[in-house]
């Protein structure tokens, strides 16, 4: 493993940390470090992009104070808090987490790596994360951009956990994590490094032998089955949008959204009788392609007005419920459509 880190060690420490002292990105979740906010924050930042991240971060964190806030609210609510970062299985993940934070850690974020990745949803870099920025602690947070920057400096094609942590100065671990990252998302890039402007340069393993482009070895593109699926964006005729739950289990458990239904063939009058609607004045919308972790839904949205067995929704009241990402898109293009 040793002759695996680099022989200029320190040098690469020395160098990474002083760039980082001109260079380091002034982002929202860095100003306060308290336990609770580093881990909502790196929850919500695995699947979403830093600079979207903030106004979120700071409406949940003020809703829901505390894990016992969190643990204590339903979790309806926190799923409509979430409203917006996708992927809601992080939220009630996060929910879960802030119970056992209450019966297990008396309500504080335990420091300890092992104890963090016992919480719900809580992976080895999210529990690096929270163990280095909250806590001080030499842990190698590894993310996407930190995982290429080391693969490639170290040269290795598929970065090894010790390797990383090999890589971390004593005592410097929280500048050690966010210098990393900033250098893979300003220089290090993953198709283009601007190895001219990095301060790596003549230390990095990749850069001397001409393949710094190539590193890490990509993993093979997850093939994701793609489902025709109907939507119905019902309204009647008050303006109001006819919404149902989803299911306790499954995709988009427990969110709101319009009526669905998954097949190739299947028609908005399939639908209607089905679900025992009536319509009027059906028209098709642009189809659209929504992309879930393991499924893409191929969309045939179509808007009708009607009446049935749903629930019914003044547009003002739709800020109140979780919304599911497909209906939130078709919602977003009628207000489009309604004020153009
Ligand atoms: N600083 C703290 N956490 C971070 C993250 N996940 N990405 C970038 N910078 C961070």
């Amino acid at each position: 493993m040793a002759r695996a880190v680099p022989e200029q060690l320190a040098e690469i420490q020395r160098r990474l940390l002083a760039w980082f002292e001109g260079h380091a990105r002034d982002l929202p979740f860095r100003h306060d470090r308290s336990p609770y906010r580093v881990l909502v924050a790196e929850v919500m930042l695995q699947q979403t992009q830093a600079a979207t991240v903030g106004p979120y971060l700071d409406r949940f964190c003020a809703r829901f104070p505390t894990p016992a806030a969190l643990a204590a609210a339903p979790l309806q609510e926190v799923l409509a808090q979430w409203q917006g970062l996708g992927y809601y299985r992080r939220a009630r993940y996060l929910h879960a987490a802030a119970v056992r934070i209450v019966r297990e850690h008396g309500g504080s974020v335990p420091c300890a790596p092992a104890d963090l990745r016992r919480l719900p949803g809580v992976g080895p870099y999210v529990a690096a994360a929270v163990a280095s920025f909250a806590f001080g602690r030499d842990e190698a947070a590894v993310d996407a951009n930190a995982r290429r920057v080391l693969s490639r400096v170290a040269g290795m094609p598929d970065l090894d956990d010790k390797v990383a942590r090999a890589f971390v100065p004593l005592g410097r671990g929280p500048a050690w994590n966010e210098a990393v990252m900033d250098l893979g998302a300003l220089i290090c890039l993953p198709r283009t490094p601007r190895c001219a402007h990095c301060p790596l340069l003549g230390v990095c393993r990749a850069q001397a032998s001409g393949r710094a482009a190539e590193l890490p070895l990509r993993r093979p593109r997850r093939v994701r089955p793609s489902v025709p699926v109907l939507l119905l964006a019902i309204r009647d005729a008050s303006g109001r949008f006819g919404l149902e739950r989803r299911p306790e289990t499954g995709l988009l458990a427990g969110m709101w959204g319009f009526p669905t239904v998954e097949g190739a063939d299947a028609g908005p009058l399939a639908l209607a009788a089905d679900r025992g609607l009536h319509l009027r004045a059906v028209e098709a919308m642009e189809p659209f392609r929504h992309v879930f972790t393991h499924r893409v839904w191929e969309v045939r949205p179509f808007t009708a007005e009607g009446d049935g067995p749903l629930h019914w929704v003044a547009p003002a009241e739709l800020q109140d419920l979780p919304l599911a990402g497909p209906s939130v898109r078709v919602l977003r293009r009628l207000a489009a459509g309604a004020l153009g």
